[in-house]
């Protein structure tokens, strides 16, 4: 069956969402705030980098089947796929999911259904079915638990799962999990997705839906954080620690993650707060692992001041700049903070990082700051901090970091 769409947020999440639904035979208009990402999926691409991305959204626009506007307009599906980022204090800041929802209000009509998979703290899909109660007291909002009602609309939450770079794989391969308001509203949504996705679709009520997402992401901040302060214990004894972590991970029931220089991205370093925020006498170990992830960069950083004491005008090399391996992400990344902070000590930093073509915005600007090819940069250093595992920088020749203070926060040059 074929349903008119509208996408809000033409992001990492919404993009690939609105384009593989059009490649399902949906009618879809995806509408965002900014106006070149809007322009640049009618010209039939994407406005960011995702593997098989452009080519789908060129189909889709060439077929009649997707477009983007400024304005939702009406539809049978709204999904919302915006950002959820935190404000002070590490408070949730929802103001662009209300912000989507205050925009669909005049359109909506009864029997459509509005999907959230925007990542939320426990309870706003229950908040925004109030929002819209209050707003619009001429349609039938379902409520928690409640039987279906003639006429009503539906509400679900349905978080997304996916990892940059592998979207369209994942999106229509992984499992779903989709949480419904009210009676029959989890089942609504799911009619959309189907012809979507071939992993399995499981249906719960929405405030499941948003506690599950939320605990896929502080169980990996938790483990990571428990791999950073091993890694740090290490330090203390004076033990190699990536040699120790395979090592442990030679027991059948151990797998202890990778340290690295941080937690990035805009998922594990933030949704892990919703729940402090939420539940805040509850969620001690979940605040813990944020507050240990996040001492990271600075000791990392404290590392790599103390390596450059030793000399007098020291030439630092900095390899790899994204939140995460073999991408081109900066969103929250730790590395960019570091590298930050020492141009703002005054030293020269050299970075290379394989999958940037220029230093961003925040560097750019700085006359002690350039980008370099990897080995250049580790040659003419006499500090190299390592912040990255990049997979090209594995095949970097050992001998050039003969001489050099390293700072290796992610284990490049272990075992
Ligand atoms: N990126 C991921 O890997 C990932 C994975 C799982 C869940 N999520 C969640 O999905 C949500 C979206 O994340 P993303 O990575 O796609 O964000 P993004 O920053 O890549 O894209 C969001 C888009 O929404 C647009 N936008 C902002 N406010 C809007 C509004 N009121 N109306 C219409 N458009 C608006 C922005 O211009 C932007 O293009 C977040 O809640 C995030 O936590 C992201």
């Amino acid at each position: 069956m074929s349903f008119r769409v509208c996408v809000h947020g033409l992001g990492t999440i919404g993009l690939p969402t609105a384009a593989l639904l059009a490649e399902a035979g949906h009618d879809v208009t995806g509408c965002d705030i900014a106006g070149n990402v809007v322009r640049a999926v009618n010209a039939g691409r994407a406005a960011f980098h995702e593997p098989g991305l452009d080519e789908l959204v060129a189909r889709g626009v060439a077929s009649g089947r997707l477009r983007a506007a400024a304005r939702p307009v009406p539809a049978e599906y709204h999904i919302i796929a915006v950002p959820t980022p935190f404000a002070e204090e590490h408070r949730p800041d929802l103001s662009c999911v209300e912000a989507a929802v205050d925009a669909v209000l005049p359109l909506l009509r009864a029997g459509n259904t509005l999907i959230l998979e925007s990542t939320v703290p426990v309870g706003t899909t229950e908040q925004l079915a109030a929002r819209i109660a209050a707003a619009r007291p001429d349609l039938v909002v379902p409520k928690p638990g409640a039987a279906a009602r003639p006429g009503s609309i539906h509400l679900a939450h349905c978080p997304e799962r996916v990892i940059p770079g592998r979207a369209l794989q994942e999106l229509t391969q992984n499992d779903r999990v989709v949480g419904g308001l009210g009676a029959g509203c989890a089942h609504r949504a799911a009619d959309l997705y189907c012809d979507m996705v071939r992993g399995r679709i499981a249906l719960t009520d929405c405030r499941t839906a948003e506690l599950v997402k939320l605990a896929e992401n502080a169980y990996r901040d938790v483990n990571i954080a428990f791999a950073n302060e091993l890694a740090a214990i290490c330090g203390r004894f004076g033990v190699e620690p990536w040699t120790a972590i395979a090592l442990a991970n030679r027991h059948p029931r151990v797998s202890i993650l990778a340290p690295g220089a941080g937690v990035g991205g805009h998922c594990i370093a933030v949704d892990p707060w919703f729940l402090v925020h939420g539940a805040p006498e509850e969620a001690r170990l979940i605040r813990t692992a944020r507050e240990v992830n996040g001492a990271v960069p600075p000791r990392v950083l404290r590392r790599i001041r103390d390596a450059a004491a030793r000399f007098e005008v020291p030439r630092i090399a900095c390899l790899g700049l994204a939140y995460k391996p073999d991408a081109d992400d900066l969103r929250e990344s730790p590395a960019l903070g570091i590298v930050q902070d020492l141009a703002r000590d005054g030293r020269e930093v050299t970075v290379a990082d394989p999958f940037l073509r220029g230093l961003p915005p925040p560097l750019a600007a700085l006359p002690n700051v350039v980008l370099r090819d990897a080995a250049e940069a580790v040659l003419t250093s006499d500090v190299v901090a390592v912040l990255v595992a990049h997979t090209p920088f594995r095949g970097l020749d050992p001998r050039l970091f003969e001489g050099k203070q390293v700072v290796d926060a992610v284990g490049l040059l272990a075992g």
